[in-house]
């Protein structure tokens, strides 16, 4: 139990027909929320951390998630996504992440294949799993904004030489999803023909990014208390469920837990405006996280497989 590889939960979940969330966390109570919601689910769960969120919480961050996986009762991997080059993969490697993604997806077959297999060599050597991508998807990527018409979705023929070329142990793929609160521009919509494709060439589990469901109920909320947040689209549930029984095995979500902090910091402070302790402003915010997670595990069907 507790701190474990990403290929060793992934695994178990592609051959299980089931999938496992990665939830990306930047401090305490996000990184309290997902751990809890796994426990209280008894799921198996990525917790991510982007370079952004890297650099936001330093090795602090880095050693309270490790800290917290290793006393969980739940297998839990430390997973560094949309890792930008080898450089940045192996720090995280040295600081103990058990899952690393190295993302060459906006340059050319050749150099994604020869960057990303120099990642895999040295994170193999370390016990450590690989994500890698091929295709390119739409939206807010970090710092990087991928205009939708400029996305490209995976080939399934590609796809298998990819993965053959580079040895990396799950691939995430371009299936119509985009990062961020406003998918597909009102129109979000996923190529489960594509995924169908893909997984019959590609055995080793699949990543979808950009699953974030985006509940209307939550922005409805957000923007009563304040926020303003148009024209917000995200992935139906039933979608999900059939990218799942599809050959997706891991399926990322950040933006759901956003929006549910975000919404209920501002409903929290607008109804007691003379409150200032930090928990009473952070603790509801953090148990509406743990809801939202908790549903999420429940549709990917990774509750009660751990
Ligand atoms: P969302 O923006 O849909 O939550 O996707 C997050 C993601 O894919 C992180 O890699």
């Amino acid at each position: 139990m507790s701190l474990t590889t990403g290929m060793e939960i992934l695994s178990a979940a592609r051959a299980g027909g089931y999938g496992v969330g990665a939830f990306n966390t930047s401090n305490l109570e996000i990184t309290q929320a997902i751990v809890r919601a796994a426990e209280a689910t008894r799921s198996p769960v990525l917790i991510a951390l982007s370079e952004g969120g890297l650099e936001y919480g330093g090795k602090p961050l880095v050693d309270l998630v490790l800290g917290m996986a290793r006393d969980a009762t739940v297998p839990i991997c430390l997973h560094l996504d949309h890792g930008s080059s080898f450089e940045r993969c192996l720090q995280a490697i040295r600081l103990g992440f058990t899952s690393v993604m190295i993302d060459k997806s906006h340059a050319d077959e050749a150099t994604n294949v020869i960057e990303t297999k120099r990642v895999v060599d040295a994170a193999h050597a370390a016990g450590v799993s690989v994500e890698a991508e091929i295709g390119r998807l739409g939206g807010v990527e970090e710092h990087v904004v991928v205009a939708e018409e400029d996305a490209i979705l995976t080939k399934p023929d590609e796809a298998e030489r990819f993965m053959e070329a580079t040895g990396a142990d799950y691939l995430a793929v371009a299936i119509g999803t985009s990062h961020g609160a406003n998918k597909g521009v009102g129109r979000p919509f996923i190529d489960h023909a594509r995924i169908e494709a893909i997984a019959a060439r590609v055995s080793k589990p699949l990543v979808m990014h950009g699953a974030s469901g985006v509940p209307s109920a939550l922005v409805e909320r957000l923007n009563a208390a304040g926020g303003s947040l148009a024209g917000a689209s995200g992935i139906h549930e039933d979608d999900v469920r059939r990218a799942v029984s599809r050959g997706i095995a891991k399926i990322n979500t950040d933006t759901d837990l956003r929006l549910a902090f975000a919404t209920v910091v501002r409903e929290t402070l607008a109804r007691g405006p003379g409150g200032f302790d930090p928990r009473k402003i952070l603790g509801p915010a953090r148990d509406e996280m743990q809801a939202v997670v908790e549903e999420r595990m429940r549709v990917f069907g990774c509750a009660g497989k751990a």
